[in-house]
């Protein structure tokens, strides 16, 4: 982490789902030298090589014991550089990171992550072997009696879930794996945090919630209720999740939007692996209007340096006001104004509940029933929405009369985690060309439907509030890619049996 703070994550207990994945392995890399214990959880499932995913776990596994030794004696910020240095993600001390500011700053804690043997019968496949510091454990996300038992075994300070299945277009072909990872499993580490009173939960968004969105950068602050693939949906549908139990049990949720990542030990279906490959196989690759489409890129080590920096600086609740007087409370979310470019055709804009006081009466349950029939149908009615948000805000503060969670408020951040320098395709391209030491044969294409020109993040508030700052060129990421990769395929010997069929996908 490019912080002086390398203590705040030592000995804290953490989840990392989707370990095998591509930034699950760098995470769970730069946990083990932070001195962290890690359970990384993976179901290997085959979307693209399941070689690269148990690569990356032996990877892990050989790095652990690189780093036990020394990690025996972890008290030392000798013994944690010396790790540190082994690892792929570049720490530099000089730059500051904000001190965490729930009680995941307390002393950490000094009881190790137990390394009991979760049944069989509860989903689990297989097992690494155990240690205190570091645990691989075969597990779909989507097997609750599993995702139940792994949380009840288990306590986490913080919970990672970067387990899902990722793709914009394979989400057109298999839509069902988007359902069971990432909305039913989702459900089920949200229902874990809850029940086990996890610290923070950080979760994998994306830039594709962005969907239709013109404006650039894309900001936080921008509306993203129009995604076009069924991927953009499940993560939106993330969002809207981690905010309820944000909301309803005062679990600290942050989400981050990745903008297109890359980097060794990366995603063979993504555009740069595919490049990559297409020009070391003299294979041509598509490239649409002569490349001049502009995209963030980043780098993972800056990624996972922002992970950190994130994992330790849990939301907070803007202020504590009790449960009577919290329907008037302002939210800590800023639901922006629509503007032109951003709402679309006979779309309606409902209030946002926080703002409307909570009244009394209006119980019937005919009324209920008018409410839930109101937010099926097409809204038409301003006036018709404040009553049926009102019922929905009554219907809550019921709920939950007596204890301290509000409806106005909840410990809820979304960030964009990306490079807000983008390149153009062309530029990109060269990068991969001159890694690779070959020129690209070109396949020339106009621009696609539905395609913009530009996308990129608008990161102000990960900076603000987390001191992120990425610092990896295009050109040093994609040379530090090409050079894994030739290593990686020429020393398994194994072929890439990718596709080459590409797009910018997530
Ligand atoms: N890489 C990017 O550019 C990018 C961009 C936007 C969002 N994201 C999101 O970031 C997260 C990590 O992405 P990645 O690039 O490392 O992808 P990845 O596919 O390499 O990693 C995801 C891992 O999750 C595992 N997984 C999938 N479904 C599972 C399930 N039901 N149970 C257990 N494990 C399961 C997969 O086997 C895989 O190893 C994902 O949520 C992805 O949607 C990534």
């Amino acid at each position: 982490m490019q912080t002086n703070d390398t203590t705040a994550l030592k000995n804290k207990r953490i989840l990392v789902t989707g370990s095998a994945g591509f930034i699950g392995f760098h995470l769970t890399k730069a946990l083990l030298s932070e001195g962290a214990n890690v359970i990384g959880i993976d179901n290997l499932n085959d979307y693209y090589e399941p070689a690269l995913k148990q690569a990356r776990l032996d990877e892990l596994d050989k790095f652990h014991a690189s780093i036990s030794a020394p990690a025996k004696s972890r008290d030392s910020d000798d013994a944690s550089d010396a790790a540190t240095q082994n690892s792929e993600t570049v720490v530099n001390k000089n730059s500051a990171v904000s001190a965490p500011t729930s009680d995941l700053s307390a002393p950490t804690s000094v009881i190790p992550v137990p390394t009991s043997v979760i049944p069989a019968q509860a989903g689990i496949q297989s097992v690494s072997k155990t240690s205190p510091e570091y645990q691989f454990i075969k597990m779909d996300l989507a097997d609750r009696a599993a995702i139940e038992s792994l949380f009840k075994t288990h306590h986490f300070d913080i919970v990672v879930n970067l387990a899902a299945q990722a793709g914009v277009r394979y989400s057109l072909e298999n839509p069902h794996a988007y359902v069971d990872s990432n909305l039913i499993g989702f459900v089920n580490i949200l229902e874990g945090c809850r029940h086990a009173k996890v610290g923070h939960l950080v979760y994998a968004s994306s830039s594709s919630v962005y969907g239709m969105n013109i404006k650039q950068p894309f900001s936080t602050e921008d509306r993203v209720d129009y995604p076009i693939s069924l991927y953009a949906a499940t993560k939106k549908a993330n969002e809207l999740m981690a905010h309820t139990y944000s909301h309803l049990y005062g679990i600290p949720t942050t989400g981050l939007r990745f903008f297109t990542v890359y980097g060794p030990w990366g995603r063979p279906d993504m555009a740069y692996y595919k490049f990559t490959k297409a020009i070391l196989e003299d294979k041509p690759i598509d490239i649409y209007n002569h490349g001049q489409m502009k995209r963030d890129f980043t780098y993972i080590d800056d990624i996972v340096d922002g992970i950190l920096r994130v994992m330790v600086k849990p939301p907070q609740l803007e202020s504590d006001t009790s449960s009577t007087t919290t329907a008037t409370s302002a939210p800590n979310i800023v639901i922006p104004a629509p503007t032109p470019d951003t709402l679309a055709p006979n779309s309606v804009i409902p209030a946002p509940n926080s703002v409307i006081p909570a009244q009394a009466g209006i119980h019937d349950d005919k009324n209920n029933r008018h409410c839930e029939e109101r937010s099926d149908a097409a809204i038409q009615s301003n006036q018709e929405n404040r009553h049926c948000e009102e019922r929905s805000d009554v219907a809550i503060q019921s709920n939950h009369s007596g204890n301290k969670i509000t409806n106005a408020q909840a410990p809820y951040k979304i960030y964009n985690i990306g490079n807000n320098q983008p390149v153009t395709l062309r530029h990109f391209i060269t990068a991969i060309e001159n890694a690779c030491g070959k020129k690209a044969i070109e396949n020339s294409l106009p621009m696609q439907a539905g395609d913009v020109p530009i996308t990129y993040a608008d990161i102000d508030d990960l900076m603000a509030d987390t001191g992120f700052k990425p610092t990896t060129s295009i050109d040093s990421g994609i040379a530090r890619f090409a050079e894994w990769y030739k290593l990686f395929y020429t020393d398994n010997q194994s072929q890439n049996k990718t596709s080459l069929n590409s797009d910018i996908t997530e």
